[in-house]
């Protein structure tokens, strides 16, 4: 039978109504199409019982805060927004280890989590989680190639009741429920993106002036690959982004010598992100990339990188 997404959404909706009777549930949302599917499914039935809790961990994609805050707006959602930029920033100084930085961040997002979960007094909490992660997770023969931070992974040990509406279904159909939910293009179509965000995509420290970097280059990768997508010169990738090396080099900046970073640009093709393709892009379309990055970042970056490795051996994420 195929797919309803208006019937799932009424299931859905009367199913969590029966499941939360009384009590308070909150849910961590990150932007993604999981967590926000999850979210707007739990208000619609739950109304201000539901508070969705966005923790801006200062490491999240352009304007992901603002759009946010824009659909809570719209769609009358009970959102705390938690501006926990300077303690997450402070807490990755001198920090170069990628397990390091990963477990740090995972480890500040539940404590900030939990302060609020005790703040609201919640009983429940809605999580995002999808078939593949508890079919995945349940056959524990993976070994653990880095420590994952997810905001739809948070512990049971917070003695809160799960509520996970789109346990059943797999990423497309998600996306056609958030469709149906009215929820704009952009989070609906929107490529994975891993729990500690851009810290993982600057390789060594991550100082908020590096982040800065890393946040325009991504957003340039991923504006120049979807108007090409769009102009129909390539199928878009699954994933797509920019990772800011810690390695510097000599250019030339106006008349006067520069030494600036180096932008990996990273691209692949996947259906789960267990195996990935790099993604051969156009000639025409990595220099405009180049060309951008290089001009927009002048005092930063002087140069540029295709990284064309698939997975494996190598990971898609750099650390
Ligand atoms: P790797 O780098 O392991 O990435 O090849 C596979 C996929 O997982 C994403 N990823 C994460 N997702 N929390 C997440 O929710 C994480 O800590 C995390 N680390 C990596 C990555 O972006 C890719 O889609």
């Amino acid at each position: 039978m195929p797919f309803e997404p208006k019937q799932f959404i009424e299931d859905a909706v009367a199913q969590i109504k029966r499941t939360v009777r009384i009590g308070k549930t909150i849910i961590a949302v990150s932007g993604g199409v999981d967590s926000t599917v999850t979210a707007v499914l739990m208000n619609e039935a739950l109304g201000k019982k539901c508070v969705a809790v966005f923790v801006d961990t200062g490491f999240m994609r352009k304007g992901e805060p603002e759009s946010m805050r824009e659909l809570a707006g719209r769609i009358n959602m009970n959102l705390r927004f938690i501006d926990a930029k300077k303690k997450f920033y402070s807490s990755l100084k001198g920090v170069k280890e990628p397990e390091r930085k990963r477990k740090i961040i995972g480890g500040l997002f539940i404590k900030t989590f939990e302060k609020i979960a005790k703040e609201e007094k919640a009983k429940f909490l809605g999580q995002g989680t999808l078939a593949p992660d508890w079919i995945e997770s349940g056959t524990g023969m993976r070994a653990t190639i880095k420590s994952h931070h997810n905001v739809g992974g948070l512990p049971s040990g917070m003695k809160l009741r799960l509520v996970e509406p789109v346990r059943e279904l797999y990423k497309d159909e998600v996306r056609k429920v958030g469709k149906e939910l009215g929820l704009p293009d952009n989070i609906c179509n929107r490529q994975p993106f891993p729990g500690p965000g851009l810290a993982i995509r600057i390789v060594g420290e991550a100082t908020p002036e590096k982040v800065e970097v890393v946040r325009e280059a991504c957003a340039i990768v991923e504006e120049e690959l979807e108007q090409a997508a769009a102009r129909g010169e390539m199928e878009l990738p699954w994933q797509y982004f920019a990772v800011l090396l810690p390695s510097r080099s000599v250019g030339v900046l106006g008349d006067k010598r520069a030494y600036g970073y180096t932008v990996a640009v990273r691209a692949v093709y996947s259906v789960d992100g267990m195996t990935a393709q790099y993604a051969r892009i156009p000639d025409n379309i990595l220099e405009s990339i180049s060309n951008r990055i290089t001009r927009e970042l002048k005092e930063d970056v002087n140069r540029v990188v295709y990284d064309i490795t698939s997975k494996p051996p190598a990971c898609i994420e750099w650390e």
